[in-house]
């Protein structure tokens, strides 16, 4: 008789179809090139299942009555009683025991086959938990994470410091690229140039050229005026109109005008300004 569910041959062609399966889709989730661990990692992956499922085919096959081909359900039931060693409920008799207790029956039964399955589990878990960790790996320990995640701050850092966003009257540094001091220049003559004059001579607001200052020199005191303005002596807040690298950039444009004596200069205002340590944010003159 030949109660094959599914013979041999098909039992091996959908296990490799699955494994194929599930292998092509872990490629697919990755973008560019797979990386090498990973390549490692499916082909150990699809090797051990290989494995598994031919070695239940051979135990099956050697098992089964008459040399018969076995059935997948067979195969997996043998499995299942050679990894559980549970009885059937149907073979209950065979396990109890002699003790009566007012009628509750006690059985002699193994672990159970779900604790059992746990307990594999876990197994096999730390085969993959040991191999990918230890190994070859693959899986970054708690430094590798650490490291990890200190390179991804960095580069957001190095992106927000590139965008400019970060930069304040504490942190901000003078521009000397001939780029950044254009573009200064670009927004000093839209905005500044009506009352400090063209060439930072000076109009209605002082002259910029020279290296009086009423409220400190140097990028961060110019920084600084610059963002918050002296609204009382007519000198606008301009953080609310311009970005924080376009301050740094018109600031530094300033300072780039010093001593360029342009002609009509106004006559210098506040104290002389001499820059002691670069980038101090000392501020030795405040005049109101
Ligand atoms: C509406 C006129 C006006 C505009 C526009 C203006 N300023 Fe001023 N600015 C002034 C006045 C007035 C002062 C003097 C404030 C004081 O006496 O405290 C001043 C002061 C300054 C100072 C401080 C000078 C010092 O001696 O400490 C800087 C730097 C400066 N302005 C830069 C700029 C820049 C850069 C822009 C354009 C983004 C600009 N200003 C636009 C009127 C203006």
């Amino acid at each position: 008789m030949n109660k094959s569910f599914l013979p041999k041959g098909k039992i091996m062609l959908l296990t490799l179809s699955l494994v194929l399966l599930s292998s092509s889709m872990a490629f697919a989730q990755t973008e560019e090139a797979p990386d090498l661990g990973k390549v490692f990692h499916i082909g150990i992956f699809i090797f051990f299942a290989l494995v598994f499922f031919v070695l239940i085919t051979l135990i099956a096959y050697h098992n089964s009555e008459d040399n018969e081909v076995p059935s997948l359900i067979k195969a997996l039931s043998f499995l299942n009683s050679k990894l559980t060693n549970a009885t059937p409920i149907e073979n209950e008799e065979a396990v109890l025991l002699n003790h009566d207790y007012d009628g509750i029956k006690e059985l002699d039964n193994v672990l159970p086959p779900w604790w059992k399955y746990l307990f594999y589990v876990t197994i096999v878990w730390g085969g993959v938990y040991l191999f990918n960790y230890h190994v070859i790996n693959i899986w970054p320990l708690s430094d590798g994470e650490y490291q990890e995640e200190v390179k991804q701050a960095e580069a957001q850092k190095a992106i927000l410091l590139g965008s400019g966003a970060l930069v304040n009257e504490k942190t901000v540094t003078l521009l000397t690229d001939q780029a950044a001091i254009f573009s200064g220049g670009e927004i000093f003559k839209k905005n500044c140039a009506a009352c400090h004059g063209f060439k930072g001579e000076g109009l209605v607001g002082p002259n910029l050229t020279d290296n009086y200052w009423i409220h400190g020199g140097g990028i961060k005191n110019v920084f600084r005026t610059v963002s918050n303005g002296v609204p009382d002596k007519g000198m606008l807040t301009w953080k609310t109109q311009l970005k924080p690298k376009e301050i740094q950039e018109v600031a530094s444009y300033v300072i780039s005008l010093q001593g360029t004596n342009p002609p009509n200069a106004k006559p210098p205002q506040g104290t002389l300004w001499a820059e002691a340590p670069a980038d101090s944010t000392k501020k030795d003159s405040v005049k109101k």
